[in-house]
């Protein structure tokens, strides 16, 4: 059995009320817990860590180094700013793939850039909830 790490940067505690035109309706322990049933049922164990603050989301990356054989994160808005993130992610061995609920690319000119996308596996934006469950199986797959 390997865990999967899902990140959830800030805000992200706030899905459900928040933005639901960008964001959809459901809320981040919805997401965890569809996630969390889909990773059970090929064997393996999902960890979700969220964090309003960056240095929390870092130390989890490093913590993941050790035990985690995969990483999905949505770092929500420090996808656009942080380059310690990305430095962190950068040290990171196993697949890891970038995730938005929104499409970042259609929105604010100070969405368009994301300081992880050179870092991560790939990327999966717009489509809401299936996004997660995009990322997911692209991560699976990378797993082999
Ligand atoms: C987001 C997109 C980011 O631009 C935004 O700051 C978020 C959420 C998304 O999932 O669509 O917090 O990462």
């Amino acid at each position: 059995m390997s865990e999967i790490l899902l990140l959830s940067g800030p805000n992200l505690d706030q899905l459900g009320s928040r933005d639901p035109s960008q964001y959809g309706t459901q809320t981040l322990a919805e997401h965890v817990a569809r996630l969390t049933d889909a990773v059970r049922a090929v064997g393996h164990d999902l960890r979700h860590v969220q964090s309003n603050h960056e240095g929390d989301l870092i130390e989890a990356v490093h913590e993941a180094r050790a035990r985690s054989a995969a990483i999905i994160i949505n770092a929500g808005a420090l996808t656009h700013v942080s380059w310690a993130l990305a430095d962190a992610l950068a040290l990171f061995e196993g697949p890891a793939v970038e995730v938005h609920l929104s499409n970042p690319a259609a929105r604010e000119p100070y969405r368009h850039t994301s300081t992880l996308a050179g870092v991560v596996d790939g990327s999966i934006a717009g489509f809401r909830a299936l996004s997660y469950d995009l990322a997911l199986e692209a991560v699976l797959r990378l797993l082999g």
